[in-house]
C-alpha cells in the first residue's frame, strides 16, 4: 500500500560511477531521467555530500547503469554506503567502459556513458546533465528494478 503520492512517482535503480586517476566513484540513484532526444542526454540528481557528485565535478563524466531485479544487493552496497568509506568497487565484478573509461558494474541491463555539459541547483540536490556518447544494451532480456521510496528508506 502506498503512503503518498510520492510513493507513487515511477523511478528506476541505477548506479551511477565516476572516476578519476585511480578514484572510483559510485552510488545508487533513483533520480534519473533522459532530458533530451537530439542530442541525446540523461540527468541526474545528486546531494552535495555524495562523493560521486564530487568526482564527477572533477572528472566531467559519469556513466548511468540500469540495474537488474537480481541485483538489490548491489543498490544496497552503493546506496548505504559512501565511497569516502568503501571501495564499492573492490567488492563487486566491474569493467571499464570503451569510451570514457568509467567503471562499469557486470550484469547491469544496459549503460549510458556522459560528458557532463550543464549543472544546476534544484533545491538540496545538483542536477547534473550529461551528453551521451555512448550506450551498450547487455541483456535485452532484463528486468530494471521498480524504485518506491518506501520499500528502501
Ligand atoms: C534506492 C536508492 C536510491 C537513491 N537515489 C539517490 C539519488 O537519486 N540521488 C542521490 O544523491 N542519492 C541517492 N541515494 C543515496 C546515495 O546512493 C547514497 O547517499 C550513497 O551512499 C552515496 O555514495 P557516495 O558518497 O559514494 O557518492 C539513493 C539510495 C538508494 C538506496
Amino acid at each position: 500500500m502506498y503512503k503518498n503520492a510520492f510513493d507513487c512517482l515511477v523511478q528506476g535503480v541505477y548506479i551511477v560511477s565516476s572516476s578519476i586517476g585511480d578514484e572510483k566513484a559510485g552510488l545508487t540513484a533513483a533520480w534519473v531521467m533522459q532530458s533530451s532526444f537530439k542530442p541525446v542526454m540523461l540527468a541526474v540528481a545528486l546531494g552535495p555530500t555524495r562523493r560521486t557528485a564530487e568526482v564527477i565535478e572533477k572528472s566531467r563524466k559519469f556513466s548511468v547503469q540500469v540495474l537488474d531485479k537480481k541485483q538489490k544487493e548491489i543498490a544496497e552496497l552503493f546506496g548505504y554506503y559512501s565511497s569516502r568509506q568503501i571501495d564499492k568497487f573492490a567488492k563487486v565484478r566491474w569493467f571499464e567502459s570503451e569510451k570514457l573509461k568509467l567503471p562499469i558494474v557486470e550484469d547491469v541491463i544496459a549503460y549510458f556513458e556522459c560528458e557532463l555539459v550543464g549543472k544546476f541547483e534544484s533545491g538540496d540536490h545538483m542536477i547534473y546533465n550529461g551528453l551521451v556518447v555512448n550506450h551498450k544494451l547487455l541483456n535485452p532480456k532484463g528486468e530494471p528494478i521498480l524504485f518506491s521510496m518506501r520499500d528502501w528508506f
